[in-house]
């Protein structure tokens, strides 16, 4: 048997100076008018920029299957895979308020099985909130059973891409007044179940703006106009580490696949032109030990 503690400590920086984000202070924020700002995050340096940047929410999103694990969509990113981004990123975090997606398939089956998952990552990666996409009858099930386990709940209306398939492909939702009638009166659902955020989607900005006037807790949207309480965006989008364009919402801020792609193509150029390692690079040794060395192997058999 292993001597190794088996308990899972959850490590959280010493370096950063401002306190941890709460749900009573996002809700002061929201009251007072002050734009909330999301951002995903998969792994220890995404969560260390999204500290340093000073965010108030970082969403563990199963957006990761497809922009860290390389998958076609978040349809098979399994709980264990997340679990194991999740729990890079608390590593990474303290004062942002962390929710993490319930990934497809770790929640629809039942209400037990909701709150068995939503308990792991709280208790496992140390999660401040679980995320669930729809607002369907039974999202609005699965997202009241996890309220009512104590663990806070954000909801995500619009495009929910792990149903994308169904709702015929990736592209806005809502545009005519039934579709957008029906996605109003859910996620007044999800707010009446307690959840305690609404991230909405792809939908035209005027649906959005019915959706805030209607609710009285903050809603986080991407691709949904301006009137939203907050932002959120995937991380690779907003910093370019991807091949193609993403949404039609997506705003970038920086290129850095273009800046990974050359700085790999520099390193390899180097290395074929025996450009580095260059004598910066090395370690040296004292004189004398160089000189034992040579005897010694001078002394030793010749290799067969
Ligand atoms: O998985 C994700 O990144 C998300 C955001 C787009 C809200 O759900």
């Amino acid at each position: 048997m292993s001597s190794h503690p088996t308990t899972k400590t959850i490590t959280i920086p010493s370096d950063a100076s401002t306190l941890p984000m709460t749900l009573p202070r996002l809700m002061d924020q929201y009251r007072r008018g002050e734009k909330l700002v999301m951002v995903t995050a998969y792994d220890y340096p995404s969560a260390r920029a999204a500290e340093a940047a000073g965010v108030d929410l970082v969403l563990v999103g199963d957006s990761g299957a497809m922009t860290v694990l390389g998958y076609d969509s978040t349809v098979p990113v399994s709980l264990d895979e997340l679990m194991t981004l999740a729990k890079a990123v608390r590593r990474g975090l303290r004062s942002p308020f962390l929710v993490c997606d319930l990934p497809f398939g770790s929640y629809e089956v039942s209400d037990q099985q909701a709150v068995e998952t939503a308990m792991r990552f709280a208790k496992e990666a140390g999660a401040d909130a679980v995320k669930l996409e729809g607002c369907g009858e039974m999202a609005v099930a699965r997202a009241k059973a996890i309220v009512q386990a104590g663990i806070p709940v954000m909801g995500h209306v619009g495009l929910t891409p792990q149903t994308a398939t169904a709702l015929g492909g990736y592209r806005a939702q809502a545009k005519d007044a039934g579709a957008a009638l029906t996605l109003v009166a859910g996620a007044e659902a999800l707010e009446a179940v307690g959840c305690f955020s609404v991230v909405l989607e792809a939908i035209p900005s005027v649906v959005a703006e019915a959706v805030v006037e209607r609710l009285d807790i903050p809603t986080i949207g991407i691709g949904a106009g301006p009137s939203t309480s907050g932002q959120v965006l995937v991380f690779h989008d907003l910093l370019g580490i991807r091949e193609g364009r993403g949404g039609k919402f997506v705003q970038r801020y920086a290129d850095l696949q273009d800046a990974m792609d050359a700085g790999v193509r520099a390193y390899a150029t180097d290395v074929r032109a025996k450009a580095y390692p260059g004598p910066e690079h090395e370690y040296a040794m004292d004189a004398h030990e160089v000189a034992v060395l040579q005897s010694a192997l001078a002394e030793l058999p010749a290799k067969l």
